[in-house]
């Protein structure tokens, strides 16, 4: 038995994730927790709100609520979708909770005392007005190279054009609209990351298994326009975690706030502390202090591609300059992107499938099983309605659903809801049984190795072979003739429902409870020997029919479905 931390990269605060968000992370973190679960290892899952941040200002600006009430609010609604998807989270924190605050201050004293913050005057649009710099994303203006009128202060969204502010006809702030706006001086903490480039570049050289999607976005920030550079840690926001050096005051940052990436990515230790604070678990040191038996801790941490550099160098940069014994990620899982029928998948411009409206469609096991076995890996994927309705009624409805139904109700009608007996498995269902296991092990390969593709894809095999047995030897037809060998065969089907149960867990969490619950056999544990797993529903042992596992999606549905979402959503 090992023990496990996984986190999952915490998703922003402002609005409901899109499938495209939830395949790029949470899925699959949640895939891995529940396997090493499954294979009985000590696991911590650890997710959480990104709270900070010019967007969930923007967005609470929006729904005309106050920004901390409105996180509150939101934090609930993720993590109830998120308990639809059954994402089995240890612990679903926030980046605004009291923990974090205190850690991120921690970690500015740490660098600050490290030599490794330096100060950074630079000049930032003021608002009069509104008494506060403007981001961005808060000034808007006519753009000088196209003369469209609502110009961001970063791009321009008509002729995508990067900007800056002073670059701006007639800039004036989104909030009240005033033009009454001037370059004023402002000071921010840069953290020195160019200084520990070479204790970064040797540290990612050594992680040899890591997928080249992640070094070779990690290389290239080491490497290119000069090599890494540092990084503004501050902002002149209102909300977020105010600039200090541990719990005294940084003279001169007075009204300013930590940048967003600073302290999202602290929130993965501080949500152990709050975890432990929820009186969920005792101790949060041993998962993250290489002193206090963090070393046996592997780490893995999973996220989508735009998120690598925040992860391989920016986050272990704090790590390492903090001097402190913190554990660093041992393994990162990273993800292209999910498109979304021919297009993005698109937060902003609602254009896609929300976590919250597939859930109003189908339950979640659907989903999963489709996000997971098509999971952007090598390269990008793309959903269609057609190839989420070919999935579901193949692999779900026809090959998995209906061995479950076919076995049970047989058994049920031949020979009652209980196990049969009929004799010693023979040549045929040994072969099955040899081939299984070999099928299990490479399985358990894959999903060691988080190939959630080709995990998926083994386990879809494990499937067939099933339903090929079943197809051939026919225990209907065997029945008439020989109704003794049509009990052992009904007997090993019902007992590879209760592999396919433990092994699909994973995957179709809800499903797999269904089958184990049909079978009485709750508690299963993993099938270290498939052979002895196979005879684990002895004669005698009483079942019941499950209900239909999954329903086929009709082409009704699905021509329903892709009219409503071919808009975008408001
Ligand atoms: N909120 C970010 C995103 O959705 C991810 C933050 S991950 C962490 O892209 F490192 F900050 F924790
Ligand atoms: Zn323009």
């Amino acid at each position: 038995m090992a023990r496990h931390l996984i986190t999952s990269a915490i998703p922003y605060i402002n609005g409901i994730k899109h499938l495209g968000n939830l395949v790029g992370s949470q899925l699959p973190a949640d895939l891995y927790a529940r396997y090493l679960r499954g294979r009985g290892h000590e696991v911590l899952f650890l997710c959480a709100t990104d709270e900070h941040g010019t967007p969930a200002e923007l967005a609470a600006a929006k729904a005309k609520v106050p920004v901390a009430e409105y996180c509150a609010e939101m934090h609930e609604v993720q993590a109830e979708i998120a308990k639809g998807f059954r994402l089995s989270f240890d612990h679903f924190g926030r980046s605004s909770s009291a923990q974090n605050h205190k850690l991120t201050q921690h970690f500015a004293g740490r660098l600050k005392a490290a030599g490794l913050i330096r100060e950074v005057s630079e000049k930032q649009m003021f608002s009069h007005a509104d008494g506060r710099f403007l981001p961005d994303r808060y000034i808007e203006g006519t753009c000088p190279n196209c003369g469209f009128e609502s110009a961001r202060g970063d791009q321009c969204d008509n002729c995508t054009k990067q900007l800056d502010p002073v670059d701006l006809i007639n800039p004036h702030s989104t909030i009240s609209g005033s033009t009454d706006l001037e370059m004023r001086e402002t000071k921010h903490l840069y953290l020195r990351q160019s200084t520990l480039k070479d204790q970064l570049e040797a540290w990612i050289d050594s992680k040899k298994d890591w997928p080249v999607l992640t070094t070779s976005i990690a290389k290239k920030w080491l490497n290119d326009g000069g090599g890494l550079q540092d990084r503004g840690i501050t902002r002149d926001l209102d909300w977020g975690i105010p600039v200090k050096d541990g719990d005294k005051d940084w003279p001169g940052m007075e009204g300013k706030v930590f940048y967003v990436w600073f302290d999202a990515p602290i929130e993965y230790i501080a949500c152990s502390q709050e975890w432990v604070d929820a009186g969920k678990g005792d101790d949060w040191e041993r998962w993250w202090r290489t002193d206090k038996g963090a070393d046996d801790v592997t780490y893995t941490q999973f996220m989508g591609k735009d998120n690598v550099p925040f992860h391989t160098l920016s986050f272990p940069a704090t790590i390492l300059g903090s001097g402190e014994p913190w554990k660093l990620v041992d393994y990162i899982k990273s993800f292209n992107y999910l498109n979304y029928d021919g297009g993005q998948f698109s937060t902003s411009r609602g254009r896609g499938v929300f976590m919250d409206q597939a859930l109003e469609i189908l339950p979640a096991d659907y989903w999963r099983w489709w996000l997971l076995s098509h999971a952007p890996e090598s390269s990008d994927a793309e959903f269609t309605w057609e190839n989420f309705q070919a999935s579901v009624n193949k692999d779900l409805a026809d090959v998995l659903g209906n061995f479950v139904s076919r076995i049970t109700k047989f058994c049920c009608s031949k020979f009652g809801e209980v196990v049969p007996e009929g004799g010693a498995y023979g040549a045929q269902e040994e072969a099955l049984i040899t081939d299984l296991a070999v099928r299990v092990a490479t399985y358990q390969g894959m999903m060691d190795a988080m190939e959630v593709r080709k995990s998926s894809a083994e386990l879809r095999a494990i499937w067939v072979a099933g339903n090929e047995y079943l197809q051939s030897a026919a225990p209907w037809s065997t029945f008439k003739e020989d109704p003794e060998k049509a009990a052992m065969q009904v007997r090993l089907g019902l007992n590879l429902i209760r592999l396919y149960a433990v092994l699909s867990a994973p995957f179709i969490p809800d499903a797999s409870e269904t089958m184990l619950g049909a079978m009485n056999a709750a508690g299963a544990g993993w099938p270290d020997d498939v052979a002895g797993f196979l005879a684990g529903l002895p004669a005698g042992h009483a079942f019941t029919v499950p209900d239909v596992l999954f329903a086929k999606i009709t082409d009704e549905q699905r021509e329903d479905w892709q009219s409503r979402f071919a808009g975008v959503r408001t």
